[in-house]
């Protein structure tokens, strides 16, 4: 933590975590801004520290702890979540706290005994709805399954209203502010970061989501306080309400082509269908799947309305690009969309059925036979792109609408 740097939430309630700066790949997905591993400690009769951070970090969380406290004085953990980037520190931390107790559900202590050696750790396990008084303030949990592991939960300050939310309503961002109202980077990419962050991290749990937004909703929230990225107290209502279109993978007058090529014959068919999804009131938009990234994939994904997916045939199959792009969609499934695949061939078929079994898979609604040609797309072909694209830039528009 810089001197500079403010981490107050509110009285003796502090930001303790770590900026990361120069991580560029967590766990595959493309952390091009960064991203921090948000930790806190709440100071009051007793003291409790939210959340540690990835391992190599732990130093530097133990340093942020000592300028505020003396590191016997810290009584409890609260364990929110196991995955390794909020955990890593753990066995570090536990030995530099020695009067701590780990406080989590029952399933995270299962969890974090099959990541870690916790033998000689202290629990207090806790549920749904339990609360833990550190003096004037009290901690409430809330169960939060799926969000974004089996274990996850929440925890809430009672008496401040802020809810340290884990996941949910997180970005990797790296930022040297820690609010929303103060942090030097434009609103809108806050917002695009965490839009990101959802397609790509949570977007397979709309169900679950909802469950959390139901709770979320119950409760009164000054402060969001996520384990990535920065403090939400200016705009919680907006980063709820965008939850609520994300959680449902709302679409917008959007048709997103996406496409692998060998030698130009699949791509001339993405830009007929992009020409003619162009139409006004429609944002239609090429994707080159090794012109880009997976995680930027998902991201413009969640809010396409429809899809064309294009692979030419390459050892009667599609190409090894576009098998990853689909194979990475298919498994964040974007709900209730729809499109067409298309794709050239030459002297045996199978690219775009291929494709069309992992929309299938999806259970995207398919509106056309495959769109196919042999070697090159002459203007017959062109035309036909065309006019599939315009057809789903005109359903583009309904499902916007609806
Ligand atoms: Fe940031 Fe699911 O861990």
């Amino acid at each position: 933590m810089t001197k500079a740097m403010k981490t107050q939430l509110a009285e003796n309630i502090d930001w303790v975590g770590y900026v990361d700066w120069t991580v560029r790949d967590f766990h595959g997905y493309v952390t091009d801004r960064g991203s921090t591993y948000n930790a806190y400690l709440v100071r009051d009769e007793k003291t409790a520290l939210i959340d540690t951070v990835k391992a190599p970090y732990a130093e530097y969380l133990i340093e942020n702890i000592a300028h505020l406290t003396e590191l016997d004085q810290v009584d409890y953990l609260v364990c929110n979540h196991a995955e390794p980037d909020h955990t890593g520190a753990m066995p570090a931390v536990i030995q530099a706290l020695p009067n701590v107790t780990v406080v989590c559900d029952k399933k995270c202590q299962a969890a974090l005994a099959q990541h870690y050696d916790t033998s000689e750790w202290k629990f207090e396990i806790v549920k749904e709805g339990d609360t833990l008084s550190l003096g004037k303030r009290t901690l409430s949990f809330v169960e939060t399954p799926m969000v974004h592991w089996p274990e996850s939960m929440a925890t809430y300050v009672v008496e401040d209203k802020i809810l340290f939310s884990m996941d949910a309503f997180g970005q990797h961002l790296a930022t040297t502010h820690r609010f929303d109202d103060e942090v030097p980077v434009p609103l809108d990419i806050v917002m695009y970061e965490s839009k990101k962050y959802y397609a790509n991290i949570v977007m397979p749990y709309g169900t679950p989501v909802k469950k959390t937004l139901e709770k979320a909703s119950k409760l009164d929230i000054n402060i969001l306080a996520p384990s990535h990225g920065i403090i939400w107290r200016k705009y919680v209502d907006n980063i709820l309400g965008l939850y609520q279109d994300w959680m449902v993978c709302k679409s917008a007058a959007k048709v997103l082509v996406v496409y692998d090529s060998m030698w130009e014959s699949t791509a001339q068919m993405a830009h007929a269908i992009n020409d003619g999804a162009s139409i006004p009131g429609v944002e239609a938009k090429l994707f080159y799947v090794r012109g880009s990234d997976l995680t930027t994939l998902a991201t413009e994904s969640i809010d396409a309305a429809c899809f064309a997916f294009g692979s030419p045939t390459l050892n009667k199959t599609m190409m090894p690009e576009m098998a990853a792009a689909m194979t990475y969609l298919q498994g964040l499934s974007p709900q209730s969309k729809a499109g067409f695949a298309f794709g050239s061939y030459g002297w045996s078929k199978g690219g775009p059925k291929a494709v069309q079994g992992y929309m299938e898979n999806m259970k995207m609604d398919i509106t056309r036979e495959a769109l196919e040609c042999q070697y090159r797309p002459h203007a017959a072909v062109l035309q036909e792109c065309f006019d599939a694209g315009r057809q789903l830039a005109e359903m583009a528009k309904k499902a916007a609408e609806a």
